[in-house]
């Protein structure tokens, strides 16, 4: 206790406040760090699908940064971004075939770092096989691509979620990397704020009522503004809460919340719509500071990014 809360209730002025910190062991994701060794024992969605292509592009995850592309073969890599020969940014690299071409003396890197050519030496490089640029492995599944930048000995399967695997007839997988906005025109995708703050808030269903409803006008629909009765559960991988609503046209409602570790968020349908979700969110940490959000669902065939917004409250 700081000398602040040693002092009766009466006497704590603002005077003598302990300095403002935060908890690095469960913020803070930089490689070596305890949060950011935990983070990396999972896989992560990095990118939509669709937006990898033959361009180089710098991302920063879990606060390295690399560089993402997708070779003409259609593969999509993620390497260190400086060159193994001379320290040169891949940014600036070219996409063939096999991989991507640093820019300044052209040795080929392939999406899992091989060199496969060093055009400056007699016979392409007799010694290119004893180099490897740093990389990731990467794998696509429901229109995301997602990371594991962990221990190579360590790599778990990347998960398979009931709700994206089984489609009725007429539906599709539609994934998107909006964090607010929900894909229109004020659409954030990197949020300047640290990723718990995100994740641990799916868990509060009382601001709900507060902030969504009556401070900011209704920003979803009515009901939420009623004060939930909730418990909170453990769940596999992580825990829930069941927020029961009696509505006022008499029907019962228990709206179901689940968060599984490391970073999974599954919020229901804002809508008030009867049913199970239909869509499973991630936050990415990007840097201690930063984070986004990716989420893929099922969608009718006919669905369209802006009403995404409408389904699961991204504002
Ligand atoms: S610095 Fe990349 S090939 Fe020389």
């Amino acid at each position: 206790m700081d000398e602040l809360g040693k002092r009766p209730l009466d006497e704590r002025t603002a005077y003598g406040r302990a300095p403002q910190h935060h908890d690095a062991e469960i913020t803070e994701v930089g490689p070596g760090t305890p949060g950011g060794e935990f983070m990396r024992r999972y896989w992560h969605p990095v990118a939509l699908a669709e937006k990898v292509g033959p361009k180089p592009q710098n991302i920063r995850i879990l606060g390295e940064d690399l560089v993402l592309f997708r070779d003409r073969q259609g593969r999509p890599g993620l390497l260190y971004p400086r060159c193994a020969h001379r320290g040169t940014t891949l940014y600036y690299g070219r996409v063939e075939q096999e991989g991507l071409r640093c820019c300044y003396h052209g040795w080929l890197f392939d999406v899992e770092g091989r060199c496969l050519d060093q055009p400056c030496e007699p016979e392409g490089g007799k010694a290119r096989h004893t180099v490897r640029q740093p990389w990731y492995p990467l794998e696509e599944r429901y229109g995301l691509v997602f990371a594991y930048m962990g221990p190579p000995e360590k790599k778990p399967v990347l998960p398979r979620y009931d709700c994206l695997e089984i489609l009725k007839p007429g539906e599709r997988i539609h994934a998107d990397g909006a964090s607010t906005g929900g894909g229109g025109d004020h659409t954030v995708e990197i949020v300047p704020t640290n990723w718990l703050n995100d994740w641990e808030n799916v868990m509060d269903p009382f601001h709900l009522p507060i902030l969504h409803t009556t401070f900011s006008g209704v920003q979803f629909v009515s009901e939420f503004g009623i004060m939930p009765q909730v418990k909170w559960e453990h769940a596999d991988h992580g825990m829930r809460y069941i927020a029961y609503r009696k509505l006022d046209d008499g029907r019962e409602m228990d709206r179901i919340t689940q968060v599984l570790l490391p970073h999974v968020r599954i919020v229901p349908d804002v809508r008030m719509a009867e049913g199970p979700a239909t869509r499973i969110g991630w936050v990415l940490p990007v840097d201690d500071t930063h984070y986004r959000l990716f989420h893929a669902g099922r969608v009718p065939e006919n669905f369209v990014q802006r009403e995404m917004r409408a389904y699961d409250g991204r504002l």
